[in-house]
């Protein structure tokens, strides 16, 4: 099972087993961690951006026009910023680590 390491806002870092199929925000939910994702996932709120870091970024996939542009809305966009509901977890994925970003 790949691993995702979450990032919290304080500095805590969760580590956990992902399902490969998933995307990286059901697996926030699945363990409980502070994201709103409060589209589900149907690329319409910017509640699940997260920030990848850097040598993950390329690894997560293309990102899609519609995403480019919620992401344009979403607070303290980066340049390795993603909404993670779009990101699926592969093997390929083990040892990601996302920082998540403040709820609002
Ligand atoms: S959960 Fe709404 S865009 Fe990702």
């Amino acid at each position: 099972m790949p691993e995702i390491t979450f990032v919290k806002v304080d500095g805590e870092k969760v580590v956990v087993d992902a399902k490969a199929g998933n995307t990286v925000m059901e697996v926030a939910r699945e363990y409980d961690l502070p994201m709103l994702a409060a589209c589900g996932g149907a690329l319409a709120c910017a509640t699940c951006h997260v920030v990848v870091d850097e040598g993950w970024y390329e690894k997560t996939g293309e990102v899609s026009e519609d995403e480019e542009d919620l992401l344009d809305t979403a607070h303290n966009l980066t340049a390795t910023s993603r909404l993670c509901c779009q990101i699926k977890v592969s093997d390929d994925l083990d040892g990601l680590v996302v920082n998540l970003t403040p709820m609002e």
